[in-house]
């Protein structure tokens, strides 16, 4: 009987029974349960029978607690002198280093992204870190002359004070850094709620910051559900702040909610950015940057590149050498270093997904050029692969060439001429990233000057961000914030204006001569 069971076990891939890892909030120093005593399963999307383990679930009394520890923190990590704050935070830089290639393990598992582009996350994060603790050395304000005789003028960045981080799972380590480092090195003190198909990677960032020494209270982690832990959060007076990247829908939610309370918001959200190709381009270079840009992360990336707006003279030859691409790519379990695209998420996106290639092949009626399957035999069996598919035929008003899918399918669009390329890369309603590949610099400009996105590239693909320039986009992508660079620092700061009269007498601005 024993022996059966084993011998099952086995063959479902399972050699022994392991009680799963249970994992605890982070507030105010410790790890503690949820209140609930709730929790979720974080399951392996290229393999559901794989628990990683079980996160809590927590409700509006962790979110309360967590707010508490935060502003008892927030007056010792606020005087606490910005080039001391960066120490620490340099040495949360040398930890992620240090245990990389787990973090990047732990990643693939949980998220399902390749192990090349899950060591890129935990890079990116390594990155913001050390440039985001630089700015504890700078921090700069600025000094301008007075309008008044021996008066002096100056403007200093002050903390903005308590914020709440809500993070996505598509870079489950990369954005919430972009979000925390900023955050701690101006002063302020936070709550962080992860998404909750990938607690696992913002948990070794935390742990990270507690073993870097970052004071109890400093950094406080609440895992749950959006509906309850998040919205505790956007609701909360307390915090001054929300940031957030995610769907464009909860962005709204978000914004209306902190609209409510005049509380600061600043949100990263949806994308459905467009590659224009130009019958001058290098076209093996631009096939690269396609495939790259549309099926690496499986498509689910804000920046992901979902639509291929083509020169008339070179759509075929581009189409045909992007589909045979497209039908090589070897799709599996990311931990194997030979497969390039892993699984998406969840059910529910393998569900939006199969939707949009339906409404793509019988509402828009566009050409499947490849994939539109879901994979469930052998290897695909126990998880959530979906082909690589190319539409092509795509017209600029499809809902395939509109709408944002999150997932590994891009739409190929004719197009006769640059001038119509840039205007169907601006007829949507985001405005994250763009792209051109051409040999003309003055097609490059051009297109770099009229398209309304805030990222663009030339010959390169509309991914591959890098954190010391700003991140973020334009009309539904984002609400006029950048995240990354030195620009993030105006989210997680306010400016204070600081005058300094020492004439010793009253002099009124605006109303007295300056002699
Ligand atoms: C996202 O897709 O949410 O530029 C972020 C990039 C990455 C970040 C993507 N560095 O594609």
């Amino acid at each position: 009987m024993v022996q059966a069971k084993k011998a099952l076990a086995k063959r479902s891939g399972r050699t022994k029974r392991q009680r799963p890892n249970t994992y605890q909030n982070y507030i105010g120093g410790r790890w503690v349960p949820g209140a609930s005593g709730e929790w979720s399963e974080n399951r392996n999307p290229a393999d559901t029978r794989d628990l990683i383990g079980r996160f809590p679930r927590s409700t509006e009394s962790d979110v309360d607690q967590a707010i508490a520890a935060a502003s008892e923190a927030f007056d010792h990590w606020r005087l606490t002198p910005a080039p001391r704050r960066a120490e620490i935070l340099f040495r949360v830089g040398e930890i992620l280093i240090r245990d990389k290639e787990k973090y990047t393990r732990d990643m693939t598992r949980e998220m399902g992204k390749v192990l090349k582009e899950a060591g890129g996350d935990v890079q990116e994060a390594i990155d913001c870190t050390y440039y985001a603790a630089g700015e504890g050395r700078r921090l700069h304000g600025f000094t301008t002359p007075a309008e008044m005789p021996n008066k002096f003028a100056m403007c200093v960045r002050q903390p903005v004070g308590l914020c709440g981080l809500i993070t996505p799972w598509n870079f489950p380590m990369a954005i919430p850094s972009w979000k925390l480092l900023p955050a701690l090195v101006c002063g302020n003190t936070i709550v962080i709620k992860p998404a909750e198909e990938t607690p696992l990677s913002t948990y070794n960032l935390i742990k990270a910051c507690e073993e870097a020494g970052v004071p109890p209270g400093v950094v406080n982690l609440v895992m749950g559900r959006g509906s309850v832990v998040g919205s505790r959060m956007t609701s909360h007076r307390s915090l001054r702040l929300i940031s957030m990247t995610g769907s464009t829908e909860t962005g709204r939610v978000i914004a209306s909610a902190c609209a409510e309370r005049n509380a600061i918001c600043s949100l990263e959200m949806g994308g459905k950015n467009a590659i224009i190709i130009m019958d001058d381009a290098d076209i093996e270079n631009a096939i690269e940057g396609a495939v790259w840009g549309a099926f690496g992360t499986s498509g689910q990336r804000c920046t992901a590149s979902s639509r291929l707006i083509v020169h008339k003279k070179v759509y075929r030859e581009f189409s045909k050498k992007l589909v045979e691409r497209a039908k090589a790519l070897r799709i599996g379990n990311g931990a194997d270093p030979k497969i390039e695209v892993g699984p998406v998420i969840n059910e529910d996106a393998v569900h939006k997904i199969m939707s949009y290639i339906d409404i793509g092949q019988h509402e828009d009626k566009a050409t499947l050029a490849c994939g539109g399957h879901h994979l469930t035999k052998g290897d695909h069996a126990h998880g959530y692969f979906i082909e690589p598919t190319v539409f092509t035929d795509v017209t600029p008003d499809m809902r395939i060439a509109q709408e944002e899918i999150f997932g590994p399918v891009t739409s190929v669009i004719p197009t006769k001429s640059l001038d119509e390329a840039i205007e169907i890369a601006n007829g949507v309603q985001y405005g994250l990233s763009a792209a051109i590949y051409t040999q003309d610099v003055n097609r490059a400009f051009h297109a770099m000057n009229e398209t309304y996105t805030g990222i663009f590239y030339v010959n390169a693909s509309t991914i591959g961000a890098e954190v010391h320039l700003p991140f973020g986009g334009t009309k539904a992508t984002g609400n006029g914030h950048r995240e990354a660079g030195t620009q993030v620092l105006d989210i997680f700061s306010e400016w204070k204006s600081i005058y300094v009269d020492y004439s010793g007498k009253l002099q009124r601005a605006q109303i007295d001569n300056a002699e």
